[in-house]
Formats: structure tokens, sequence, C-alpha cells
């Protein structure tokens, strides 16, 4: 098959490697990529953003299916245009992407389609949020309406905290005040065609920056898959997975298409497992990082086929994908100052030495080509590389995926040491 993959980060590496590794004779392309997708594919120069050039693109080279990576082409409407010129595409179009572009959108949906999920207000002014809080109690929970690259969300006990962050994103419309949830957090991914489901694996993210949950919220320290402790709760992890097919991801999908915008790509339901059940805690439409980097390594079912089935509607013919019983953890490689101000250009040693422990892989998130021939990559972003271990146990992967890490050396880099720890005992 010939794939054009649209993204420049780990998750959309880590697509990439799953499909080389299942068939090495796929043809992918991808733009604008990076360092390390630019040793497994071909990179292109195309502006993702523009749906037009996209599209002339696949209709040239002959592509058979384009997989949009982040939300930014998404929210532009890029699938839209691929759509209406008959190219299969896995990402919703510009309407059903709102899922994610809008909080306020997806707390529509979820009310319409009586989906659990944690009561919220939408705040327009400063004499609202303070009404919220009140009513609320704390720990206060604030969130900017539109995209904010994982940082719009505030979850803190300090009200003036708390405020000042509504304040400023106030600037630029209206807040979202939640009430607070507490609980393990789940990532469960769905394949959609539209009308039909197909549940991926359950994963953890780690969102904060630093050990122990602490620091800012990030687009993802780390990861891990499969989730050992929903079988104490649920029975087991197909049970978890049904609850949240039958309660969240198909009344959404329904919901989506009887308003005329069905939802074709990846459903990224993100979970509390409160001690009240499964509540929502948001939506994404596209898939997660990092933790695609766990998920996909453990998937056995050919993944260009389950994505082609659900951009060409056909998913019905799925039968559900098939899991090993490997584990997998990733641990996020980030450069000094992230999230706020991260550091870039810096030269990055060691990837040949870490990529070399038993078990182990790179994704590359945010690395580029070095300055002069056969020097080291240099780091572009906040959130540089993915070390990923697999292995049968836990205990084992995480300590292969730290010595891998151990052995990188990118100046002032930060890491978070307790990636799944707590099932590692
Ligand atoms: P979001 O961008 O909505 O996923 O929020 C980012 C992170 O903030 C989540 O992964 C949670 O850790 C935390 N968070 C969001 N909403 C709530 C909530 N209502 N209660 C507690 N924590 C929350
Ligand atoms: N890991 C969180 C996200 O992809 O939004």
């Amino acid at each position: 098959m010939k794939i054009l993959v649209l993204g420049s980060g780990a998750r959309e590496h880590a697509i990439i490697l799953s499909l080389r590794s299942e068939d090495a004779e796929h043809e992918v392309f991808a733009a604008p990529g990076n360092a390390g997708i630019a040793q497994d594919a071909t990179i292109v120069e195309l502006d993702m953003l523009d749906g037009t050039a996209v599209a002339s693109f696949a209709n040239e080279r002959g592509v058979d299916l384009v997989v949009i990576g982040p939300e930014a082409p998404l929210v532009a409407g890029v699938a839209d245009v691929l759509r209406d010129r008959g190219i299969p595409v896995f990402g919703p179009g510009k309407a059903a992407a709102r899922l994610e572009g809008s909080k306020a959108f997806a707390k529509r949906i979820m009310d319409a389609a009586s989906v659990p999920t944690g009561r919220a207000v939408r705040a327009a002014s400063v004499a609202e949020v303070e009404a919220a809080f009140d009513d609320f109690g704390a720990p206060h929970v604030v969130k900017a309406d539109g995209l904010a690259a994982g940082k719009g969300v505030i979850v803190t006990t300090d009200r003036s905290e708390a405020l000042a962050h509504a304040e400023h994103y106030l600037a630029a419309g209206a807040v979202l005040v939640e009430e607070f949830l507490t609980g393990p957090e789940v990532s469960l991914f769905f394949l959609s065609d539209g009308d039909t489901v197909r549940a991926l694996a359950p994963a953890q993210d780690f969102k904060r920056a630093l050990d122990g949950d602490g620091g800012p919220n990030t687009g993802g320290m780390g990861a891990y898959s499969p989730l050992p402790w929903l079988t104490e709760q649920f029975g087991s992890i197909d049970a978890f997975v049904t609850e949240v097919t039958d309660t969240v991801a198909m009344p959404v999908i329904r919901q989506l298409d009887a308003e005329g915008t069905p939802f074709i790509g990846l459903l990224y339901a993100g979970l509390i497992v409160t001690p009240a059940g499964i509540r929502v805690i948001e939506f994404n439409a596209r898939f997660g990082d990092p933790e695609t980097q766990v998920v996909l390594p453990r998937l056995k079912t050919p993944l260009s086929r389950l994505l082609l089935s659900a951009a060409s509607g056909h998913l019905e013919d799925e039968p559900a994908p098939e899991f090993s019983d490997d584990v997998a953890i990733t641990v996020v490689l980030a450069s000094e100052g992230y999230p706020e101000a991260p550091q870039t250009g810096r030269m990055i040693e060691g990837l040949a030495e870490a990529a070399s422990v038993d078990g182990v892989h790179l994704v590359h998130a945010a690395t580029g080509a070095p300055d002069a021939p056969g020097g080291s990559l240099i780091a572009t972003g906040g959130r540089v590389l993915n070390v990923v271990a697999t292995g049968s146990d836990f205990a084992d992967a995480r300590k292969r995926a730290y010595e891998a890490i151990g052995r990188i050396s990118l100046e002032g880099a930060h890491f978070r040491h307790d990636i799944a720890a707590r099932v590692a005992q």
C-alpha cells in the first residue's frame, strides 16, 4: 500500500514504525516528518494544513490512504477536502473534530448522548468563574475552550492561581469550570468508520511534568499498556473496554452521525475511573501521544487494514483487533524548560547506544537533521524522543527503558522516573 502520514511527532513516527513492521513493502510518505521519521519514510515537501495540496499529492502518487496524525489539519478541514475527492482518509472532518477542538462542543455532545462526564459550566466572565468555583468547591478545574496543546487545563487547590489561569483564557473567549474528579486515568482509543467502532488496548498517560504527578500539565511524559489494575475493578480489561464502548464511544458516534457529522477516524476517550464509575474528562479526535507509542507495538492485527477499513466504511467486517500479552512502556525525554519554555537546537548523543538495549526502540518526537553532515541530531521542540521498551513484565521493561534513556545525552533534558512504577512491583 501507498500511505501518506501527516504530522511530525512521536505519534506519527510510531504509526509509521507499525506500518513498516507489518509489511516492509508499504510505501510510506510523511509530511512534514522529523529526523527519525526520515529514516523510515519518504519525506515530502507539503503543507499539511493545505488540503488541496495534500489531495493533489495523493492523486499524483496514487496514495491508497492518508492518515492524519495531529489535530491541527483535522481542525483545518484537511480530511473534508480529501474525502470530497474520494481519497481514503483516516481522520474526522472539521465538524466532527470539534469534539477535540471545542470542549464546550464535546460537553454538548456528551449531554445529548447521556455520556457520563463531570459537571461543568461555561463561564464568560470572572464573576461567572468565581460563582462556579463556589458551587463546585476546591480543587478547581479550569479549561480553555479551544486547542491549547495540553496546556489549557489547570487543576489546583489555589483559588487565585485558578482564577489567573481563567482570566488568561477569558481574554480569548469563554472557559469551562469543571467539578474535580478523582481516580486513575485511562486513555482508550476507538477506530471509527462513522457508525461502527473497534477498541484498541487501554493505556495510561502521565500528564504532569514531574515525578509523583507534580509540576504543570504537559502533552504527556510517558505511558504504559496494558493496565492490569482494571481487572481488579472490572473483572477483566475486556469488561472495561465493553463498558466504555457501550456507554461512551457508541453513544457519541451515534450522536455525531445523527447530527450529520459522522466521525471517521480515531476517537480518543480520556477517562477517569472515579469511585462512582467511569467519567469522560476529554475527547481527542486523533491518536494520543505518547499512548500510541505503547498501544501500537502490542497490536497484532495489521494497522493499515484497520485504518483503511475505518476510512472506507468497512469496519463492521473487521473482527476485534488483537493485542499481544507483552507489556509496553514509554518514557519521554523532554528539553530543558519544557513545557513552559523549551530550549531547542541542542545536540542529542547516544541514540545508537540507547537503541541497542534489548527490547528497546526509539521513537522521535522533535528531532532535526544535524547542522553538518555526519553530525548529531538536534532537539527541535519540547518533547524530543520516546524510549519504548516491550517485554513480558513491567519490572523488566522499565529497567530496560531507563537503562536506555540513561545512555542518551541532551544538555538540560529531563524525564520522569516513575513511569509504570505502580504496576512494576
Ligand atoms: P484535559 O486536557 O481535559 O485532558 O485535561 C488535562 C488533565 O487535567 C487530565 O488528564 C487530568 O489529569 C486533569 N483533569 C482534567 N479534568 C479534570 C477534572 N474534572 N478533575 C480532575 N482532573 C482533571
Ligand atoms: N497524551 C494526551 C494526548 O494525546 O492528548
